[in-house]
């Protein structure tokens, strides 16, 4: 929903300090909502995020007939209505800047019996559908989109959808999620084959709510996954640990900010989603991993990081699907190391909620860092402090806009964003959590 532009600002002041946790991870949130609605009785969610992206999709469920309710924070209880389920909504349905939230129910929808229009805010309507289209369609549903395959559109789901196997063209955890949820309404076993592993949180929620799902590996390192659908989902309590994605944020800060110790609390740990920490590992930061324990199904540990040298480092293609939303960040830590950052295999940062290859590289050199685009890869050129003293253009990208303040912690003079309000799609109170750090943010 439109809203004021609100700027902010960001400038050096003392070290970082303090122990925080950072809210609830989008990725789980948004599935929990989903799965949650696609299951009869009740489900209860604890450490939900209660970010923009999560409160549009509840109301699409709710549209769809599920029934939503917040008890407390973070504390949420789902009540759905099976696979199949989901009743005609009454108007549009409206995901703001969620592409996870529209792709996955777009998958949710296509083995239903009904028709339903999808929509969302200008970044999202520039975002290519035509790519979780392909398999719905494929399945059983019919799609009535614009010639380039963009929001809004509509669906009518499958009245007998059919199972498939299906090859990502790209690797993408949600084309993957999509045709997982739809091969749950059709009988038989749906097979998804990614040629690169992508994180594997919807494979591993149905699991937890007792669908029969089989993953082997294909390819040497890709990954064969085998639903059988028409289960009978049954509700099981869901914990959301803490979004390592926004948790890279304060992480990034408290590296580059002289003297900073600070400890992350509860992040999640999955394999799949820690390529920036293996990336950081490499450049030399002082990560620690505290009380590494399993919660709720996945691992997490609290970290704590203190303020060191960093050194520029490559980072190969390969690593991209466990790191895709942190490369904004992880280029600001690259304008403070020592030598030369090159992150290979960024295709698909052209296609988020802005391209953020171009936002990326626009945002460095905004503030006298110098950074090239070579086809489809990120070169970086560290320096010991950069100058700052930019205006960011945001184009209603959460991570450019926090990667943007990150950066203005550390360089020499304050750096400014157009635009702070689409940071609560992914990290509601990010501005309070770091201003409790010790960060100068207004
Ligand atoms: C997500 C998958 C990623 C990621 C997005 C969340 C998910 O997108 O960028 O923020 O929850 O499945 P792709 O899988 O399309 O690369």
């Amino acid at each position: 929903m439109p809203t004021n532009p609100a700027p902010l600002t960001a400038r050096r002041n003392g070290p970082l300090a303090g122990r925080v946790r950072v809210p609830g991870d989008k990725s789980i949130s948004i599935r929990a909502l989903i799965l949650g609605a696609l299951t009869v009785g009740e489900t209860p969610i604890s450490g939900m995020l209660e970010g923009e992206d999560v409160l549009n999709t509840a109301k699409a469920l709710e549209a769809l007939g599920a029934r939503i309710e917040r008890t407390d924070e973070g504390m949420w209880r789902i009540n759905g209505v099976g696979v199949g389920g989901f009743a005609e909504p009454a108007g549009a349905l409206y995901f703001g800047n969620s592409g996870t939230g529209c792709r996955l129910v777009l998958g949710a929808v296509a083995g239903c019996p009904i028709t339903a229009t999808f929509d969302g805010d200008a970044s999202l309507r520039s975002r290519p559908m035509r790519r979780v289209l392909d398999p719905l369609e494929r399945i059983g549903a019919r799609t009535l989109a614009s010639e380039n395959g963009r929001l809004p559109l509509t669906l009518a789901g499958a009245r007998e959808p059919m199972p498939i196997v299906f090859k990502p063209p790209v690797p993408s955890a949600q084309l993957k999620s999509a045709t997982l949820l739809a091969g749950l309404a059709a009988p038989g076993e749906t097979v998804v084959i990614e040629a690169e592993p992508t994180r594997d949180h919807t494979e591993k929620m149905l699991a937890h709510f007792g669908a029969e799902i089989r993953v082997a590996t294909a390819n040497g390192t890709g990954r064969r996954i085998t639903l059988t659908g028409q289960p009978e989902l049954a509700p099981r309590p869901i914990m959301v640990p803490a979004d390592p994605s926004s948790a890279a944020f304060p992480l990034i800060a408290a590296l580059l900010v002289p003297g900073s110790e600070v400890i992350l609390k509860g992040v999640m740990m999955n394999p799949l989603r820690t390529g920036l920490l293996t990336t950081l590992g490499e450049m030399g930061a002082a990560i620690e991993r505290l009380d590494e324990r399993n919660e709720g199904g996945e691992d997490v540990a609290d970290l704590r990081v203190r303020a060191g040298a960093l050194r520029g480092v490559e980072i190969p293609a390969s690593r991209a699907p466990s790191m895709i939303d942190e490369y904004p960040v992880l280029a600001v830590a690259a304008a403070f190391a020592d030598g030369t950052t090159v992150m290979r295999g960024l295709k698909e940062l052209r296609v988020k909620e802005s391209d953020r290859l171009a936002a990326t590289a626009a945002l460095l050199r905004a503030n006298g860092v110098a950074a090239d685009i070579d086809g489809d890869d990120l070169i970086v050129h560290g320096q010991s402090r950069p100058p700052g003293g930019g205006v960011v253009t945001t184009h209603m990208d959460h991570r450019i806009a926090m990667a943007a303040m990150v950066l203005g912690l550390a360089s020499e003079k304050p750096v400014q964003i157009d635009d702070g309000t689409f940071i609560a799609t992914s990290f509601p109170g990010f501005v309070e959590l770091m201003q409790s750090l010790g960060a100068e943010l207004s």
